[in-house]
């Protein structure tokens, strides 16, 4: 019993210094099998979709998906009781398949339900054949029942995260896309920039929430434009002098409404926003900063930017074609972009065209009137 409690004060300590969610599941499937002496333990999931339960953890196996009533696993999902089994191929609820395919030799098996904070089951926590000893005991099932109830919790935190996040998201491309019912720019524009600096940003090697940031921020871009009076972001055509004074305070806007808050999303946003018609060699707008001194999130998504607007069917311009695109991003590199992003983007064009390909838009109609360059993104 005290080698039982070394474990568990071992992986207490391992688990409280993990801030990965995803990674406490297979922290508690290696405590389980420790614990109770199992060769194996996987930890099921129910797909409600698909009516499946799959391990999102597994010892010993890829990944196993199964039908939601079938083996064991199955049977304590649909009645939410634990199962203790002596002899799997004696057990009529046992199902042969797994074992076939992976060439496994099931003995006996602990299972039981994860269960949310309603008491809904969620999930199976499994433990197959005992080590050292004929069978599981009782104090095996007490130890897995203990390390379930863990497990539960992790679930429900993550799924509850992942919702967090993906409300989060959906609030910032909605919010960034305020003017789309008078910008001809689409949500999946938006996206994309974000999904394009994310490429940029990885290739650099940044950490994985540092790429979330850029990729969340650069979307928010042209959010100022919300601030430009109809009179100029309406008008069909060119823009003149005056007009194009004003266009340009979106960039000034954008930083306006963004800055000065606590998150750093927000303080990398407004940034972005300010930014992202600076040019490397300095004749940008709107404070014609130059090189390094603009930040690294107001040069990747001006380069993201542009490569988008030129590839992009707009109702005042045809699509550019790949080559023509990467022919001018080539000949601003040290002009218009920054040199060392033009080179990661140049080694990465195929994912950019992968995004572009995956979040394509629908083609709006030509509309004949002459626009200037600077207005295409
Ligand atoms: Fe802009
Ligand atoms: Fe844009």
């Amino acid at each position: 019993m005290e080698s039982k409690l070394r474990i568990l004060l071992d992986y207490s300590a391992k688990i409280n210094r993990e801030k990965n969610v995803d990674k406490i599941l297979p922290i508690l499937a290696d405590l389980a099998k420790n614990l109770i002496n199992a060769d194996r333990c996987s930890i099921f999931i129910y797909d409600k979709n698909k009516n499946k339960l799959w391990t999102i953890v597994a010892h010993g196996v890829e990944r196993i998906e199964i039908p939601a009533d079938k083996g064991i696993a199955g049977y304590v999902f649909q009645t939410g009781k634990e199962v203790v089994v002596e002899d799997a191929y004696k057990d009529p609820r046992f199902d042969k398949e797994v074992d076939k395919q992976t060439g496994y030799r099931t003995k006996n098996i602990l299972a039981v339900p994860l269960k949310d904070r309603y008491g809904q089951t969620i999930g199976v926590f499994q433990a197959i054949n005992k080590l050292n000893a004929d069978n599981f005991s009782k104090e095996d099932l007490d130890l897995l029942r203990h390390v379930a109830l863990y497990a539960s919790t992790t679930i429900e935190t993550k799924d509850l995260y992942q919702k967090l996040k993906k409300a989060h998201e959906d609030v910032i491309y909605r919010l960034s896309h305020a003017t789309k019912f008078k910008d001809p720019e689409t949500q999946n524009h938006i996206i994309r920039v974000g999904l394009y600096c994310a490429v940029l940003a990885k290739e650099i090697g940044w950490k994985e929430e540092d790429i979330e940031i850029i990729k969340l921020a650069a979307p928010m871009h042209d959010i100022g434009k919300v601030g430009i009076p109809d009179r100029v972001l309406l008008k069909p055509g060119k823009l003149n002098k005056e007009e194009w004074e004003i266009m340009k305070k979106h960039t000034i806007y954008g930083y306006e409404i963004l800055k000065g808050s606590d998150s750093k999303l927000l303080q990398v946003a407004a940034l972005v926003a300010l930014e992202h018609h600076e040019r490397w060699d300095g004749t940008g707008y709107p404070y014609g900063k130059k090189g390094e001194k603009i930040s690294i999130y107001g040069r990747m998504t001006a380069l993201s930017d542009v490569f988008d607007a030129l590839t992009s069917k707009r109702p005042y311009k045809p699509a550019w074609s790949l080559e023509k695109t990467i022919k001018f991003i080539k000949e601003n590199k040290g002009k218009h972009f920054d040199p060392d992003l033009v080179d990661i983007f140049l080694k990465n064009v195929s994912d950019f065209i992968e995004i572009k390909e995956r979040l394509k838009d629908e083609e709006p109609e030509l509309e004949n009137i002459p626009r200037d360059f600077d207005f295409f993104y």
